[in-house]
This record gives C-alpha cells, structure tokens and sequence, in this order.
C-alpha cells in the first residue's frame, strides 16, 4: 500500500520520489478510497489472467504515471486492450482515480507504488509493452543509481515484453535523455526505432501528452521521444 514500502527489492535502492503532496481535497479522498481498492493489483499478483473484467487483447504497464493523463488517453484509445499503471505518488494515484471515473474507464488496473515490487512476480512476455514517460532525471552523478532505467529493470523489462513488443520512453532533461537512450541501446534485447532525427525530436501522434510533457513545452524544453522494440 502506499507509504508502506520504503525499501528496494531485492537489495536494490529505496524508492526515493514523492509519495505524498498537498493534503487530497475531502471529495477526491472519498472518490480515490471508495474507488481504489476495485482498481488496484492484488499485493500478490503472480499472473494477469483476470484482472481485466474483458480479456484484453494486449497489456502494457505505464512505470510512473504521474498524474495519470498518459495511461488513461491510451487506455480511452485502445478500450480493447489492458493498463496496468504503477505510481508511488499519493496525489498521482487519486488523479488517476479521478481520470478512469470520469472517462469510465474500464480497462486500468493500479499499483500504487514501487513498480519494481510486483515485476519479479509476473510471468513472462505478459506485456505487448512498456512506457517510462519523463522519470526522474536524478542527475547528479552520485544518484545516477537512483534512476529508473538501470541493469536490474532492463533485465526485468527484457523478460516481461513480449518478442517485438514495446519500450516507449520520453525525457526532456539533457541527462536523462542521455541515460536512456545510452542504456536502452547498449543492450541487444531492444532496439532503436529511430531512422532520422524527426524520429526522436518529433512526438509521435499516437504518444498521449503527459503533465510533464506540457510543462516542458511551455518551459521551452524540447523533449526527445524513443521507440524500442524487443528483439525476439
Ligand atoms: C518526473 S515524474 C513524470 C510523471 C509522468 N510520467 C509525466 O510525464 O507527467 C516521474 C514519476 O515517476 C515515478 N516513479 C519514480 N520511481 C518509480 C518507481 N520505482 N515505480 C513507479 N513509479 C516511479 C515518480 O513518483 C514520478 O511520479
């Protein structure tokens, strides 16, 4: 549950984001507790066959979520297949909450924290794919194993995505793009979409704004977009 878990799996570092912000307004906690426990993993969760009241087509995971924007357009777009969201941030999860109540969504299911809690348990090439939207840049070097995407997720990411499935990622901040883009291409299990700079510097229409997105937009910050596909 939220605010439990303050410590990494597997000896890995804590999460060490945001899990609480300003105090929920008293109908946004009434909407988020009434509404949460439906929408949330089982703590447990070892298969995904199930937790959807359809049988979705494809499942992808958003890891970090934020305000929740991003996975509820994609799920709205795509009410065939299955979101799984995984956020630690209190106010994050309630927007969330909020977004699948007023578009009815039906095809999200939630992990209100530290996504890499539930990875280890869930069986292989279960994902048609991934996304990591703008995460933390943590860009001190001495915090560079603070950042999402490193050895142990790829590993994770690598047996969860299915062969040609996706790894979707964007960043606006100069180090994280670097991070990312670096990590992501030094390992043969996924690989570069990208043929042309318009490949990385344009977003593609099918990729749903996200909050931070917006803000570095209107902050004059380009954000760079990067496709991976699994390698079978
Ligand atoms: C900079 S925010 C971006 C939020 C959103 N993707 C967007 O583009 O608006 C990064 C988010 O990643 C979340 N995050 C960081 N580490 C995480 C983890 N281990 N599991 C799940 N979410 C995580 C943070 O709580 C934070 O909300």
């Amino acid at each position: 549950m939220v605010g439990v878990n303050q410590k990494g799996p597997n000896g890995e570092l804590p999460f060490y984001g945001r899990r609480r912000g300003r105090p929920l307004r008293p109908h946004q906690k009434q909407q988020f507790e009434t509404a949460l426990p439906a929408l949330s993993l089982p703590q447990d969760v070892a298969s995904l066959t199930g937790l959807f009241p359809h049988d979705p087509k494809d499942i992808y995971l958003e890891i970090g979520f934020g305000g929740g924007e991003h996975l509820a357009a994609l799920a709205e777009a795509s009410p065939q297949d299955g979101f799984i969201g995984a956020e630690p941030f209190l106010n994050g999860v309630a927007s969330l909450v909020r977004h699948i109540e007023e578009q009815q969504l039906g095809n999200i299911r939630i992990w209100p924290d530290d996504v890499r809690l539930i990875l280890d348990q869930l069986p292989d090439h279960c994902l048609a794919g991934a996304y990591i939207m703008f995460p933390d840049p943590w860009p001190k070097r001495r915090h560079a194993g603070r950042r999402i995407l490193q050895q142990s997720m790829r590993d994770r990411l690598a047996r969860l995505i299915r062969p040609h499935g996706v790894l979707r990622m964007a960043s606006d901040h100069a180090i994280a793009k670097s991070w990312l883009l670096a990590e992501a291409m030094a390992d043969d299990r996924f690989t570069w979409q990208a043929t042309s700079p318009d490949d990385w510097r344009q977003r593609p229409a099918n990729w749903p704004k996200t909050r931070y997105m917006a803000k570095a937009e209107k902050e004059g910050r380009a954000p760079s977009w990067f496709e991976f596909i699994k390698t079978a």
